[in-house]
């Protein structure tokens, strides 16, 4: 071993010990005579002093040692003289004596600061990820996301699941997004498809009885990147037979408030977790992921204005659709660019516009607000009771700002869900250290989509229909609802799930719904139909996306910060350069020509 101790682990206990210590320089002091070398590796900082009195030879070799060199260094551990201890540093009550020291590599200087957190371009970070990974924040991370799974893996390894592994190259497996398809040199012209999730895998798994299953599954999705998505990500994937939802539900809910518990007991979370239906949240929240750390809920006005002669809400109305809104608090002061601005925001989302009023905080109350304190440009429109009664129904007081939308149901909802997730950013509303989980339930199974007006399935077709609306799979399937189940938490999609169809006649009929030919049944899905015919028992999971959580335990505001090596914003990986171009050789031996674009 080039080392006895690690630099995090020495204190006061360790005083009088030789030890040997190895790893990187993260910032050495000249002074006069003597030179500090702080000394960093995984588990913590250390200060060794050279001094020439004790070696003058080790003195010089430190005089080489420049920011980020790995050197190794063997002293005696001592106590700091009183007055210089640093109570910040867990190590901070001892230092080194440094008696002999060793160069073990060089590094060039950094491109950026490793042992200061300043803002660095994220390009320059993801190409020299080895060293963003050096900063404490990443290590941090990296050292959470560690703990969150090997938590996972011993509370489900406890409950008598077993992990199994499942196949990376294999056959598209529909989620809703493209697939990656790598091509087959054995099998000129065909290709397999990277899994976008073990689900069949899984359903399959429970065919072969083993009951409770779990995997830490890498699951590889062709969509375009966002902050809480990327190309390649990890479930921890969970499929069990003979179950219900209460059982995965339960299940869930024990898994994720003991993890916080022990892993960030700092952080709060309100038991137990609410559940509310998708056409509940989208209608108080105008989105399927709300984030419930704030009120501010999306309120129909509809019926408060259904006789005011503003054409913005009557043409709205007359169409069919609603007027909604929502009240951002202590905004009434808002000046026309900030107003233009969420207006912006709104016909970005497809709105025709924002109708925006505030009431001005001079009066001492709802009450007493009189016209010449409402600005708005719907003002002329509306008298004050409406204005009130609007603002009554908004639970808005004086100071507050209205903005309302009108058009159709679920475009307004969406656009003010989009509005109220933006004004609780600006105003601070959320508590940064609560994690409010919600289970949604009752989402449809299908819906139909906008453009080819065709149906499509919620989650993914394998989740069963609702017993009670089976009849409905022949009349009315976008009535049918789904036995599916998703948790929430500060506004992101963490774990999504369902009871699965364990009968070939049922999921046939499904995909017949989804417009499959039987041809294309048997040809993409035709192996899990045979396995429903060979014992499938009752089954059902869920998948909590890891990267999710380790990025809200984090605190973080992308998954990026939580993944080691991400993908950046266009799906490229900076440290490798890939994608990148193959030689001749290798596509020739792949069957493929490439065409010119
Ligand atoms: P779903 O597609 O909803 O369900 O994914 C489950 C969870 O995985 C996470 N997730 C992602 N995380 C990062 N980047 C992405 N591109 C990404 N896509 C999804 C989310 C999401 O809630 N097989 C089903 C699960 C099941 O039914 O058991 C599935 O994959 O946190």
């Amino acid at each position: 071993m080039l080392r006895t101790h690690t630099c995090g682990e020495l204190k006061k206990e360790n005083v009088g010990s030789q030890v040997s210590l190895a790893g990187w320089v993260n910032r050495r002091r000249d002074h006069g005579g003597l030179i500090f070398i702080d000394l960093r590796d995984r588990q913590g900082i250390v200060q060794t002093v050279f001094n020439p009195a004790i070696s003058a030879s080790s003195l010089r070799i430190a005089g080489e040692m420049r920011s980020e060199y790995v050197v190794r260094i063997s002293g005696e551990v001592a106590l700091r003289p009183a007055g210089t201890e640093n109570p910040r540093l867990p190590t901070g009550d001892i230092e080194i004596i440094a008696k002999e020291a060793e160069i073990l590599n060089a590094s060039k200087t950094p491109p950026f600061y490793i042992n200061e957190e300043v803002e660095v371009d994220e390009s320059l970070r993801l190409k020299y990820r080895y060293l963003d990974l050096r900063r404490p924040r990443m290590k941090e991370n990296m050292l959470l996301r560690h703990r969150i799974i090997k938590f996972m893996r011993d509370f489900l390894d406890a409950r008598g699941f077993i992990e199994v592994e499942t196949p990376i190259l294999l056959k598209s497996t529909p989620e809703g997004a493209r697939d990656y398809l790598v091509p087959s040199r054995l099998h000129p012209g065909e290709f397999y498809a990277l899994p976008q999730s073990p689900q069949q895998l899984k359903q399959l798994l429970m065919v072969a009885g083993f009951d409770k299953y779990y995997q830490i599954a890498r699951c590889f999705r062709d969509e375009d990147t966002r902050a809480d998505r990327q190309p390649e990500f990890t479930q921890l994937d969970m499929e069990m037979s003979f179950i219900d939802e209460e059982d995965i539900l339960t299940l869930l809910e024990e898994l994720l408030t003991s993890m916080v518990s022990t892993i960030k007991p700092e952080m709060r979370v309100v038991t137990p977790f609410p559940r509310l239906s998708y056409g509940e949240v989208m209608n108080r929240y105008g989105t399927d992921k709300p984030d419930l750390r704030f009120n501010m809920e999306i309120k129909d006005l509809t019926d408060k204005v259904s006789d005011s002669d503003f054409a913005v809400f009557s043409s709205a109305i007359a169409a069919g659709g609603r007027v909604k809104g929502i009240c951002a608090p202590g905004c009434a002061d808002y000046t026309r660019r900030q107003l233009d601005e969420l207006t912006r925001t709104a016909q970005e989302l497809g709105a025709g516009g924002l109708v925006t009023i505030a009431l001005d905080s001079s009066a001492g109350s709802l009450e007493q607000l009189t016209a010449d304190m409402v600005k708005s440009a719907a003002a002329k429109f509306l008298n004050l009771d409406q204005i009130k009664e609007i603002a009554r129904c908004l639970e808005a007081g004086i100071g507050d700002l209205l903005l309302i939308v009108a058009g159709d149901n679920k475009l307004a909802s969406t656009v003010l869900g989009e509005l109220r997730r933006e004004m609780g950013k600006r105003l601070h509303l959320a508590e940064q250290a609560l994690l409010a989980f919600a289970y949604i339930v009752d989402f449809p199974l299908f819906e139909k989509d906008e453009k080819t007006g065709r149906l499509e399935t919620t989650h993914h077709p394998f989740t069963a229909p609702r017993d009670e609306d089976m009849p409905l799979l022949d009349t009315a399937p976008e009535r049918v609802r789904a036995r599916a189940y998703d948790i929430t938490c500060n506004g992101f999609e963490l774990c999504s799930g369902s009871i699965r169809i364990h009968k070939s006649d049922l999921q046939r009929k499904v995909f017949k719904i989804l417009g499959y030919s039987d041809e294309a049944i048997e040809e993409r899905f035709g192996h899990l139909l045979e396995a429903f015919d060979h014992g499938a028992p009752p089954h059902g999971g869920i998948a909590p996306g890891i990267d999710r959580i380790v990025m809200l335990l984090a605190g973080e505001e992308s998954i990026r910060e939580v993944v080691a090596f991400p993908k950046n914003q266009s799906a490229a990986d900076l440290t490798f350069n890939a994608p990148s171009p193959v030689t001749e050789e290798q596509l020739a031996e792949l069957h493929i020509r490439l065409r010119e674009e």
